[in-house]
């Protein structure tokens, strides 16, 4: 029987508010048009998503230990993981990525290197196995992508 795999998608603070907040930055797409695109590309795959969104920076912490766990067992290849404002701030979530082990891509619907100098630093980036910036909502399924690719690297073409 084929083994169901699944792609964690977190979302931190704020990004419930997508389509509302700041849509001159982050676009006119809700979380749940995120959400449904996500679908598309983990199911293009054959693999399962499991998709949510907190403002709580410790659930973020339980939710990576969780996935953490979930890779080392087999059963998913990683998170696509958009800390939002955490990313500047927080070290747990940088201590949480690296303890579990956690494939991890970050990304960032705006480019935040073209923004204020704050969200110029992420404590992210350096546990992360890649990221992808500046690509509005795509950004998400091209960070599907490559978590894909990284789990099933291709032979030389
Ligand atoms: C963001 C960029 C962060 O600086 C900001 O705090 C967000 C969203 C993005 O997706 O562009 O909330 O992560």
């Amino acid at each position: 029987m084929r083994r169901v795999t699944t792609v964690y998608v977190f979302n931190g603070p704020n990004l419930n508010l997508l389509g509302t907040r700041r849509p001159d930055v982050y676009g006119a797409n809700t979380l749940a048009d995120v959400e449904a695109l996500c679908r598309e590309s983990t199911s293009g795959h054959g693999m399962e998503l499991d998709f949510r969104q907190t403002n709580h920076e410790g659930t973020l912490v339980d939710w990576i230990q969780e996935a953490g766990a979930a890779v080392r067992h087999g059963s998913a290849i990683g998170l696509v993981l958009n800390a939002a404002a955490y990313t500047h701030t927080s070290v747990a979530l940088h201590d949480a990525i690296e303890g579990a082990e956690l494939p991890t891509v970050e990304v960032h619907i705006s480019n935040v290197h073209a923004r204020e100098e704050f969200r110029h630093h992420s404590h992210v980036s350096p546990v992360a196995a890649g990221i992808v910036v500046g690509f509005g909502i795509d950004g998400y399924a091209l960070a599907i992508d490559g978590l894909v690719r990284r789990a099933r690297p291709l032979r030389a073409v």
